[in-house]
């Protein structure tokens, strides 16, 4: 994709409060490593874990329809029987949607957690 793909759409991740755009043929996922956010994960995007998962709060008709695969990961999930669940590695949108999932940050936040006060200067 190239940088210069349209933005076809916005998301909201509660409980974190975090907005960012979503290009054209991109999923929440993907989006969300460009804006540099932390997404929980463990197969990186491949619709393979369902560690992705989110549940849709407001905009679900703005959100590309699931395909039998995700569906079919969802029921093996925790979010299993949530209907309005979804893999943020498989769904795309084309508009605004408000989402919810816990461990969603940004990186900045997530390395100042993580780092050791350097040696005195000076
Ligand atoms: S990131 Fe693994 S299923 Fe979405």
């Amino acid at each position: 994709m190239s940088d210069g793909a349209a933005i076809v759409g916005r998301v909201r991740v509660l409980p974190a409060d975090i907005t960012f755009d979503v290009r054209e043929g991109e999923t929440v996922f993907r989006a969300a490593i460009r804006h540099g956010l932390r997404w929980p994960t463990i197969c990186g995007g491949d619709g393979e874990c369902g560690v992705c998962h989110i549940v849709v709060e407001d905009g679900a008709d703005v959100l590309v329809e699931r395909s039998a695969a995700e569906s079919a990961r969802l029921a093996l999930g925790v979010e299993a029987g949530e209907p309005s669940a979804r893999l943020a590695c498989r769904t795309q949108v084309q508009g605004s949607a408000t989402v919810r999932r816990r461990g969603v940050r940004e990186r900045t936040a997530e390395r100042a957690l993580h780092t050791r006060p350097g040696p005195p200067t000076g």
